[in-house]
């Protein structure tokens, strides 16, 4: 059957499976947090891309429901992680898991999320399973590197941009490239066509991630769900830091330094003066300029696919342009 399909009846099935997935009974304090984490919402875009990637090819997709979700339930045990190590007290407008109950929680209640990952990603009939399974573990141990990387740079003086944007590739790009490349996977696209769809993942997970750190700065805070001006307070290497260092001469780079060195800050006037250096340095429209260049590289890959179902792609495009301008 040919049903037609568009992006919200998909966005409408994913998230009625995600709301049906159970994580386990027994002890409560291990499984509350998970299902209040992926109750709390999110954009989803790792396993609509899996989804879509997948429609391009065969209009089934409600079979691959259950390992789209894997990709999911994967990044939110990343998120309840990096929550931790990034001291978030917010995530998706709510406290996060360590603030409503504690760290031992978050880590216990994430690695359990792992192992529920890889019991999603067994709905994979046995002819695919081991192949899906090896880029994953790929992908799960690259993004483990990127965390390790973000929080060395954390401590380090400076950090290039190419560093940056090698941690950014892995902490955050290539679990879109991963998602792309699964459905594809799953649909038996050609080869080619798996790889191109994983770079193009890659190039707009680097733009995904470049726009997540701007919005860091510049979100609007009742848009966000997530503390404005975390990355400052933390030191976090992002692309604008390492551009202000760059740009920043006589008192203004002074006054970063000072910014960076100081341990003992306001946490709010560390953030508002921060900031102020980076709009008095372009900052904002000189990450947007990047961020827009690794989106337009992933379009030209997309464009060179072989698609099955042409309607797929405009999907696939809509989804993607969006991220560009959201606000969350
Ligand atoms: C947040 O991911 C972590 C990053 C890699 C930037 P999302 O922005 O996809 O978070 P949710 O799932 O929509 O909340
Ligand atoms: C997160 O990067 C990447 C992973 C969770 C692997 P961030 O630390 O910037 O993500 P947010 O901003 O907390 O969502
Ligand atoms: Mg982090
Ligand atoms: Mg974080
Ligand atoms: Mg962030």
């Amino acid at each position: 059957m040919n049903e037609p399909t568009d992006l919200k009846a998909i966005q409408q099935n994913l998230e009625a499976h995600i709301q049906q997935l159970t994580y386990g009974q027994h002890p409560q304090e291990l499984y509350e947090p998970i299902s209040y984490l992926m109750g709390l919402g999110g954009k989803r875009i790792r396993p609509l891309l899996t989804l879509l990637a997948y429609n391009l090819y065969r209009s089934d997709y409600q079979h691959i429901l259950t390992p789209a979700c894997a990709v999911e339930v994967f990044h939110n045990f990343t998120l309840m992680h990096d929550d931790i190590m990034d001291q978030a007290p917010l995530r998706r407008g709510k406290p996060t898991v360590h603030k409503k109950w504690n760290a031992n929680t978050a880590i216990l209640s994430g690695d359990v999320m792992l192992v529920r990952a890889y019991d999603m990603l067994l709905h994979i009939g046995p002819d695919k399973l081991g192949h899906c399974i090896k880029y994953f573990n790929k992908t799960a141990g690259e993004v483990c590197e990127g965390q390790q990387l973000d929080m060395n740079f954390e401590v380090r003086e400076s950090v290039s941009e190419l560093e940056y944007l090698e941690m950014i590739r892995l902490k955050t790009a290539v679990l879109l490239g991963y998602a792309l490349q699964l459905g594809a996977i799953l649909a038996g696209a050609s080869e080619a066509d798996c790889q191109k769809l994983y770079d193009f993942g890659v190039n707009i997970g680097i733009g995904f991630q470049l726009k997540d750190d701007l919005l860091d700065v510049y979100a609007d805070k009742d848009l966000f769900g997530k503390q404005v001006g975390g990355d400052i307070i933390s030191n976090k290497k992002t692309y604008l830091l390492i551009k202000a260092k760059e740009l920043a001469t006589g008192e203004t780079a002074g006054e970063l330094a000072s910014w960076i060195g100081n341990m003992d800050f306001d946490k709010e006037e560390k953030v508002s003066e921060v900031t102020r250096i980076y709009d008095s340095l372009g900052i904002q429209d000189l990450t947007e300029r990047k961020m827009q260049a690794y989106f337009e590289k992933g379009f030209a890959q997309l464009n060179e696919i072989h698609p099955l179902r042409k309607e797929g792609m405009d999907m696939l495009h809509n989804l993607t342009k969006n991220l560009v301008n959201r606000e969350k």
